[in-house]
């Protein structure tokens, strides 16, 4: 009779599953001394009783921001100064209010209630930091989610001007190029007092960054030269994206481990492939902000039903145009109970589904008037359909 024991231990090529999983950190991050270096001296001032620039990292999805302040992050509170940086993810902490509410609760340990008023929090903080003489580095990774983003920075920097003793910096973080087109003129000089851009990786480093990985994650010799390679150029091809070249790997380990294999091949790279395409765009659509969502719901709905366009007799099969997508967005809306957003905002919704890789967005030629545009789902329609649904469920 099989017993947990066997189960539990029939990990098969892998010999530490732990370091495939999104929340490893490795101690060493090939390809990213000079990007943490930079990181480290734009916060080292705390620790030598002055206030940080606020700063602002741009990079692509997967290029190594969150892992790589997290890294500083963790050497500069060992330090043990007169000086604190604070991680706050900001899909959960998404407001002005969540941010203050947390660093009260885990920075001055000041044990606030929900409902307390926003002044009463703030006046703690500041009180806090004043009387402990404390430089709190506060980083906000993906900060684009922030919906009232222009306050929490307006705030956040004012304390500094309040304080005789003491500091608040910021590190925002964010993947989306339009975050700072969207932001007010104010809350941008005051965040970009320094900007450090990531790049993509190139798929000689994200070799590298799988060899390392491979080393650590199964066991000796498990894993072909080639399949690494291959999970490299698949991963640059797309966007030097080390998340995405990671899962690949831990992917077909997976299925060369239930194969019965004991090493992994391209052959189990390809076979990964498909699997991990999909896990991503479910992963990307369910993190989407909710108009976003609603948005892709509307042209999953449109495609579903047929576009009328199309029926005119339009050479065009499943392709939209941006009118018709606006009414299947706010009837979308109407049926979530959720209120719609002005065709300005909508039109910045499909900027980001493009960017994305979700629709692809494409300007109309001559003879098509203004500001239309044609839009196409790059993903399945039901699948988006249900998907949408069970999160607004
Ligand atoms: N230089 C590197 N060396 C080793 N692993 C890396 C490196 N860069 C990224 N990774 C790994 O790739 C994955 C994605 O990295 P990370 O979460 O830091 O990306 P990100 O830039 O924050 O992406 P997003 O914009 O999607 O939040 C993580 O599992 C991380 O451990
Ligand atoms: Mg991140």
């Amino acid at each position: 009779m099989l017993t947990f024991e066997e189960l539990i231990e029939k990990n098969g090529i892998f010999a530490d599953l732990n370091a495939l999983s999104p929340h490893y950190i490795p101690d060493v991050l090939p390809h990213r001394d000079g990007e943490i270096e930079t990181l480290m001296k734009g916060v080292a001032p705390a620790l030598k009783d002055a206030r940080p620039k606020n700063m602002f990292l741009y990079g692509k999805t997967g290029t190594g921001k969150s892992s790589c302040s997290k890294s500083v992050m963790e050497r500069f509170n060992a330090m043990n100064r007169n000086a604190i940086m604070k991680y706050i993810n900001c899909r959960i902490y998404d407001s002005r209010y969540k941010v203050i509410f947390k660093i009260n609760n885990e920075i001055c340990k000041c044990d606030a209630k929900i409902g307390y008023p926003l002044s009463k929090l703030y006046e703690t903080m500041v009180e806090w930091v004043e009387e402990n003489n404390m430089h709190i580095v506060v980083v906000l990774d993906e900060i684009d989610m922030v919906k009232d983003v222009d306050d929490l920075i307006y705030t956040m920097t004012r304390v500094n001007d309040e304080l005789e003793r003491g500091s608040i910096s910021l590190l925002g973080i964010s993947n989306r190029l339009y975050f700072k087109e969207r932001l007010d003129p104010r809350s941008k000089s005051s965040l970009y007092e320094k900007e450090i851009v990531f790049r993509p990786y190139t798929a000689n480093q994200l070799y590298d960054i799988l060899k390392q990985r491979a080393k650590i994650a199964f066991v000796e010799d498990a894993v072909d030269d080639a399949a690494m390679n291959l999970a490299a150029a698949l991963a640059a091809r797309e966007t030097g994206d080390a998340r995405y070249a990671l899962k690949l790997l831990q992917k077909a380990g997976v299925i060369a481990n239930e194969n019965g294999d004991t090493r992994v091949s391209e052959k189990h790279v390809e076979m990964a492939r498909k699997s991990v395409d999909e896990d991503l765009v479910i992963e990307a659509i369910s993190t989407l902000p909710q108009h976003e969502q609603i948005a892709l719901y509307g042209i999953s709905l449109l495609q579903l039903k047929g576009s009328a366009y199309g029926k005119l007799g339009e050479n065009v099969e499943d392709v939209f145009i941006s009118g018709e997508v606006y009414d299947s967005y706010m009837n979308a809306c109407k049926r979530l109970g959720v209120s719609p957003r002005s065709a300005r905002w909508f039109s910045e919704y499909l900027h980001d589904l493009d960017m994305l890789g979700l629709i692809t967005l494409t300007a109309s030629g001559k003879g098509v008037r203004g500001q239309t545009r044609f839009i196409k789902l790059t993903y399945d329609a039901m699948k988006i359909k249900v998907l949408v649904e069970k999160i607004f469920s």
